[in-house]
């Protein structure tokens, strides 16, 4: 039989072998090259790797699920950046592990929520947030102001990242525990939240 599209199409191992090797090139050729872009691989001016606060406080956001509704990336449309700021790079989440871009929003993106509210409103909003938004479909989180951090918790997260190559230092290390000492969860995630976005402002 002449090899022919006929042919292949009668043959399924065969043609799910071409399909998936059509596939991979498609995708290498997209992926392969962000690994060596400087644009998606260095961290923009001023990006740190997260405190131990923050870092913890990213912890609490992913566990208690924030990410079903709120988004962290801001796409380059004028509807987007006229509402949200400036819109999303990638030097801004090379730190974040795994990053939580998300695109289900039923709440608004939260990529550039970082001071845009004061810590007593966030307060009042995570522990219900009809108090300050009376049509918010938000549930409450009123147990993260009740709940104590565990210092020592964060170590072992550091060690990890480190791991994956964020730039921790052993000195960074040490004093992690000391700074979540006496802070509830809830300090955690507000000090996340208000970290978000901040190096790249355009908004008053
Ligand atoms: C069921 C969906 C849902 C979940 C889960 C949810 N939110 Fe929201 N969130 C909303 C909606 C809707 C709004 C808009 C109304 C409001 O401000 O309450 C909102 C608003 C916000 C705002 C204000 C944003 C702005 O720009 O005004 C913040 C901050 C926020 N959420 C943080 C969180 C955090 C942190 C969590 C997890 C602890 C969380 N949300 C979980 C739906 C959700």
């Amino acid at each position: 039989m002449k090899f022919s599209h006929a042919w292949i199409e009668k043959n399924p191992w065969l043609l799910i072998g071409l399909v998936i090797l059509v596939i991979s090139i498609g995708g290498l050729v997209e992926i392969v090259p962000l690994f060596f872009q400087k644009s998606t691989t260095e961290p923009i001016a001023g990006l740190k790797p997260y405190s131990a606060l923050r870092l913890t406080g990213r912890d609490i956001y992913v566990r208690e699920g924030c990410y079903n509704c709120h988004s962290q990336m801001i796409r380059p449309f004028r509807a987007e950046t006229e509402r949200y700021g400036h819109y999303s790079v990638a030097g801004e989440f090379v730190y974040d592990r795994p990053f939580q871009w998300g695109s289900k929003r039923t709440g608004p993106d939260l990529a550039r929520v970082g001071a845009r509210y004061s810590d007593e409103w966030h307060r009042t909003h995570l522990n219900n947030p009809r108090d300050v938004v009376p049509e918010s479909n938000m549930p409450g989180y009123p147990w993260l102001a009740a709940t104590a951090l565990v210092p020592a918790d964060v170590v072992p997260k550091l060690r990890a990242l480190m791991r994956l190559a964020v730039p921790y230092t052993e000195e960074e290390v040490r004093q992690a525990p000391a700074a979540l000492e006496g802070k509830t969860e809830e300090d955690a995630l507000i000090a996340y939240l208000q970290g978000l976005g901040t190096l790249i402002k355009t908004r008053n």
